[in-house]
């Protein structure tokens, strides 16, 4: 038997100002569609915004349904969408931000296990890694890559 450790590095800050420029800018929209969020069930709105290799930004919300399952995370309203427009431009940054009660949240804000998966697709897709930038009160991080949210994960090279 053999035991591997798989290291993450995560960069923290403490505060909005202290990121570069391009990501200040880039989490600023994130937070602007949140309160644009269709989430009448959790209260929980979530805002996501994608900067493409062409320098387009593309943003998207939670879009949720009575229906529950059938709702949609922020994180793939706007990576679809930047994907059917932009089919031919790399994913290079997504920052996401998310508010309850219209507050930001405390902690940074973590994606769910399915949006993980989708950003997996168009890394691989793109070959490209994406950076991820997650909001929060207390602190504000960034990843360098998807595989430091979803390690080990499943793409097409498994198929
Ligand atoms: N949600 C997102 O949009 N992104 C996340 O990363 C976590 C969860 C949404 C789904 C649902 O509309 C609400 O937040 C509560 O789970």
């Amino acid at each position: 038997m053999k035991t591997t450790e798989i290291r993450i590095i995560v960069l923290e800050y403490q505060n909005i100002s202290e990121l570069p420029e391009n990501d200040q800018f880039l989490l600023a929209e994130a937070r602007k569609i949140t309160s644009m969020a269709y989430a009448p069930y959790s209260g929980f709105h979530v805002g996501a915004a994608v900067l493409l290799g062409n320098g387009t930004v593309v943003t998207g919300n939670n879009q949720e349904n009575s229906a529950y399952p059938s709702g949609l995370c922020a994180e793939r309203v706007a990576l679809f969408y930047a994907n059917a427009n932009y089919p031919d431009s790399e994913v290079k940054t997504i920052a996401i931000s998310a508010a309850k009660d219209g507050v930001l949240v405390k902690e940074p804000v973590k994606p769910c296990g399915g949006c993980r998966q989708v950003l997996a697709e168009v890394e691989v897709r793109f070959e490209t890694p994406i950076r991820i930038i997650l909001d929060g009160q207390n602190s504000i991080i960034v990843l360098n890559g998807v595989e430091s949210l979803l390690p080990l994960s499943f793409s097409k090279k498994d198929l």
